[in-house]
């Protein structure tokens, strides 16, 4: 039984796409939902559309992926009409990204959405590292301190935000404590891409992303034990709230260890990539064997009980 209870709702399992993956298109999101996905979150929509930044922009590596996406949506009207149209989906949750340009855009999208009155759930993405001359929020204290100030005022729900990985003990203990002034913040989702990477190919001696001279966002196994410290960190540091992890889920084996770490939910984004959402069935198949060899029958008889030494 890999079934979620949270957000006051039911959630037939735990893994969903990471967003920006599989969710561009209104085909891919119907993709989403026909697979074992156990809910659906949409590319991180801009108040306008967005062609995004010159290719090649994305290229897998044996071991993950580097990106420069530069947010390519439709815009945030598409995404609110695919909500519209979505409605409770049948019991898999509906999370829409948001990453406006400015603080005004990211609450002009929340109240329009407010607005709209539907079950689909804001996950504000502080963390797009990938826009030129746009540095990321969550490094920036201070700023993210003014924005879910603006988000309370803006929104009247629960919501969520995407978060850069963190490195350093006081970053994850001055983070947790401005999310922690914000009691309708209800999860963080753990990680986005660790931004700036470098891939650099021996045989052309070029990178091999176009954007930004080939920095870009990497995702897959280069993140996994990053991504795991902090989920681990902040399910510590933000007590009642929810931690969704995300990076370097491949197999079941990656779902357990995130939920091991204290993620309630996991979200799968470079395997999702390369394999399509039947990942998620292939997955979820491999966490459930996993847990019967343990003699597990509920992800609440080991979510958070990761033991030290
Ligand atoms: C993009 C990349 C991200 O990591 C993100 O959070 C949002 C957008 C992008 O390049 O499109």
């Amino acid at each position: 039984d890999l079934s979620v209870t949270w957000l006051g709702r039911a959630m037939p399992g735990c893994l969903y796409n990471a967003s920006g993956v599989w969710c561009r298109e209104e085909d891919e999101l119907a993709a989403l939902r026909a697979s074992a996905a156990a809910a659906l979150i949409t590319k991180s929509a801009t108040l306008a559309p967005r062609d995004g930044n010159p290719e090649p922009r994305y290229h897998p590596t044996p071991l993950g992926s580097i990106n420069s996406m530069g947010l390519p949506n439709r815009g945030f009207d598409y995404y609110l009409d695919f909500a519209r149209r979505y409605g409770d989906g049948g019991g898999k949750p509906l999370f829409l990204s948001l990453s406006g340009l400015t603080l005004d855009d990211n609450c002009a999208m929340l109240r329009r959405l407010a607005e709209a009155g539907l079950p689909a759930l804001p996950e504000i993405n502080l963390s797009c590292p990938n826009v030129p001359g746009k540095p990321q929020l969550g490094y920036d204290f201070g700023a993210t301190a003014e924005a879910l100030d603006a988000f309370d005022a803006a929104y009247p729900g629960l919501y969520g935000v995407k978060l850069p990985p963190y490195f350093d003990p006081a970053h994850f203990a001055a983070m947790a404590e401005i999310l922690n002034r914000h009691r309708r913040l209800a999860f963080v989702t753990c990680i986005n891409s660790i931004g700036n990477g470098l891939v650099v190919d021996v045989d052309s001696e070029a990178v091999v992303i176009k954007p930004k001279d080939g920095l870009g966002g990497l995702g897959g196994d280069y993140v996994l034990p990053t991504a795991l410290a902090n989920v681990r960190e902040f399910c510590r540091l933000l007590p009642g709230k929810d931690v969704v992890g995300c990076g370097g889920v491949k197999s079941g084996r990656e779902a357990f260890m995130h939920i091991l770490a204290g993620a309630r939910a996991v979200q799968v984004g470079t395997c999702l990539h390369q394999e399509g959402p039947g990942a998620f069935a292939r997955i979820a198949a491999e966490l459930a064997a996993l847990m019967r060899a343990k003699g597990y029958r509920r992800l609440d008889d080991f979510r958070g009980r990761l033991r030290t030494l």
